[in-house]
């Protein structure tokens, strides 16, 4: 958790916030989209949020409002407390200044080193030119590329360009970095290390990151809150370990992945129930899960476990007796157990 200067909390501020936020577009012929419906969400400031959704669910619409790139047709945003819809033109580009973005494809400048890559929003900004390659160098260090300054675009590796990326997305000093789908080009070990280097930042530069995906590992691994988002509305939002706890849709269940299960596992008879659950301290949930069940007559057929926002998550295929099938799900209902026929 960061800590600011006056020692309270960080996280416990609101860095952005979104209020009953709605966007309609008007196509052609007159037929309209409802791109978002009635958003609310807040993202906490120095957490790292993630939203998701499939194609056309209106992730980049909210991230074009949440930057002012877009008016919203209804609703508020507000960055670091201040209302940002609305404003004139001149106070909009400074408070946008507060947000670095880093896109799927670095879109680096290939006729420019790495160095003067991250050194160009700063050249725009009117810094000049030492303050411009020191600060630049310092967040080269940072990123893991001390040394490969020189470098063109085209002589770096996939990872390293968003690397570089990310280096000129902190260049402004911004108190958000806004990243869309920023590891959906790459292999799952340049992701892995990528998202370790935005937990990174984040730790030691206190920025609050949010990231667009449609990759649930990217919330498995880094994010302390999410946004699930469908047909744009919102699902559910808050911290991943509420949502895993007691996901409410077939989006948030795919947190935990479904262990796969052979039908010919199924014995004859029975029903396979979809258990999530989370360890909380001194309740040891999983046991209660499987001895609640077994005393029941359940099996486990496949089970995985992950550790996710400082918690354990389970999931659990559990094969029970059909005719026993209400009585058991009432019982871990009542347990606080979420449960779901598996379809
Ligand atoms: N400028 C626009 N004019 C009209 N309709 C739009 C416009 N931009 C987006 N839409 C519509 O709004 C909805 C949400 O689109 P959006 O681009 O926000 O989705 P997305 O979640 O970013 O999808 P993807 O994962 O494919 O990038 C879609 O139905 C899309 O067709
Ligand atoms: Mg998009």
């Amino acid at each position: 958790m960061t800590q600011t200067s006056t020692g309270a909390s960080k996280s416990d501020t609101a860095m952005i916030v979104l209020e009953n936020l709605s966007k309609r577009y008007v196509l052609r012929g007159g037929n309209e989209v409802e791109a978002l419906k009635n958003v609310n969400l807040t993202v906490n400031a120095g957490s790292i949020h993630g939203i998701v959704g499939q194609s056309g669910a209106g992730k980049s619409t909210l991230i074009r409002c949440l930057t002012g790139l877009e008016q919203p047709t209804e609703g508020n945003v507000y960055l670091d407390g201040k209302q940002i819809t609305g404003l004139g033109h001149n106070t909009l580009r400074k408070e946008r200044r507060k947000i670095g973005m880093v896109f799927q494809s670095a879109n680096l400048l290939d006729s420019r080193t790495a160095l003067e890559n991250i050194a160009y929003p700063l050249k725009i900004a009117g810094v000049g030119k030492k303050e411009r390659q020191e600060r630049a160098k310092e967040l080269l260090e940072i990123v893991g590329l001390a040394g490969r300054g020189d470098s063109y675009p085209s002589q770096l590796s996939g990872g390293q360009q968003q690397r570089v990326g990310i280096a000129r997305a902190l260049a402004a000093k911004p108190e958000v970095v806004l990243c869309d789908e920023p590891t959906s080009a790459l292999d799952a070990e340049t992701t892995r290390q990528i998202l370790t280097l935005l937990e990174q930042i984040r730790d030691t530069m206190g920025v609050t990151v949010v990231i667009i995906t449609h990759e649930m590992g990217v919330v498995r691994e880094i994010c302390d809150s999410a946004t699930m988002l469908e047909h744009g509305q919102i699902l559910e939002t808050g911290p991943v370990r509420k949502i895993v706890a007691n996901p409410k849709s077939k989006l948030a269940r795919e947190l935990v992945p479904m262990p796969s299960l052979d039908d010919a596992d199924i014995p004859e008879g029975t029903t396979v129930l979809d258990v999530m659950f989370t360890s909380k301290p001194g309740v040891p949930t999983g046991a209660t899960v499987l001895s609640l069940a077994s005393r029941m007559g359940a099996d486990v057929a496949a089970g995985t476990f992950e550790s996710m926002a400082e918690v354990q998550v389970g999931r659990l295929a559990l094969t029970v007796p059909t005719i026993h099938l209400k009585q058991i799900m009432e019982t871990l209902e009542q347990n606080d157990i979420a449960v779901e026929v598996r379809s």
